[in-house]
């Protein structure tokens, strides 16, 4: 099945960033979220992002004008109607992912498929809240998703191949490389990355090193193009955090154990470059 026109469900990052790639490969996007103001917060970043492609020359005026012609934004789930494919992209909270699932399949088409792109939570266990988890397939983008050419395809326990292979077309429609993972937590890049950003927050709250030396070391000694406290910044403490608790949960393995620093700069509402501070501060 060819997918056409792209639902997205939450105008942030990840959302916003979806929605742009894919209405720059030229499907027509339904961006929707529960309030105006997070719509257009969605916007401004994904025409910010477009500029800088434009500015950089790897992007023409009118592919953008047309781009952004394809995007239309809504707070009403019935217009995600006319998808073929919806992508779930909401704040990592499995209340909130189920609930917003169960309002998209009431809305889907018979024949769409619904995807999460969920950093850790369980693709089955999702799936199991639909009345048919085949067509629910895992469609993990990376951040920032303009720039980065992976897509993880994590197929649940009852996830259909019809579903999966889709997913997989239109991500080499989007320019993005395809891997395709089964379910388990934080499938397989979550699952190295964020464990490693979580110990330079223990090196960190050891005073093992201030924040920018961590840094440097891993961009000079392993090659990162940022170090991972500057990532845990991009990424967003929260989600961050998110991760870990669900692999401490998920595994049941002490090792998966948060560092109270992320846990305590979460609480203090320092997220990283999304609230204007992190480890380090964004004007
Ligand atoms: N949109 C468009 N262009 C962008 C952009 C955006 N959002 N962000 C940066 N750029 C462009 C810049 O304009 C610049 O262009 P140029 O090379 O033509 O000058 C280029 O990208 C490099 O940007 P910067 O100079 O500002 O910064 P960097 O050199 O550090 O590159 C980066 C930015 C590509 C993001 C790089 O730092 C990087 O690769 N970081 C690691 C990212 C990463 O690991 N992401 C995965 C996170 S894990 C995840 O997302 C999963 C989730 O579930 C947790």
């Amino acid at each position: 099945m060819q997918i056409e026109t792209l639902g997205v469900v939450g105008a942030g990052t990840m959302g916003s960033g979806i929605a742009q790639v894919a209405a720059l490969a030229g499907l027509h996007v339904i961006m929707v979220d529960v309030a105006d103001a997070a719509l257009d917060r969605g916007v401004t970043a994904l025409k910010g992002s477009i500029e800088r492609l434009v500015a950089k020359d790897k992007l023409d005026a009118a592919a953008r004008d047309a781009a952004l012609t394809r995007i239309e934004t809504s707070t009403d789930y019935q217009r995600l109607g006319a998808a073929g494919l919806i992508i779930e992209a909401a704040t990592e909270s499995l209340d909130l992912k189920l609930r917003i699932l169960k309002q998209i399949e009431a809305v889907a088409r018979p024949d769409a498929i619904i995807a999460s792109n969920t950093s850790s939570i369980s693709i089955t266990t999702l799936g199991a809240a639909l009345s048919d988890p085949s067509r629910f397939v895992g469609m993990h983008f990376f951040n920032p998703v303009p720039l980065m050419p992976l897509v993880e395809i994590i197929q649940g326990l009852a996830t259909g191949s019809a579903a999966a292979e889709a997913v997989r077309e239109l991500t080499l429609r989007l320019g993005k490389s395809p891997i395709s993972v089964r379910n388990s937590p934080g499938f397989v890049v979550n699952r190295i990355l964020v464990p490693m950003i979580n110990e330079a927050f223990f090196l960190l709250a050891e005073g093992v090193a201030p924040a920018e030396d961590i840094d440097t070391g891993m961009r000079l000694g392993a090659n990162h193009p940022i170090g991972p406290l500057a990532l845990a910044d991009l990424v967003g403490l929260d989600v961050c955090l998110s991760v870990m608790d669900v692999f401490f949960k998920d595994f049941g393995d002490p090792k998966y154990r948060a560092c109270p620093l992320l846990r305590e700069l979460v609480a203090a509402g320092r997220l990283g470059r999304k609230t204007g501070r992190g480890v380090y501060s964004y004007d």
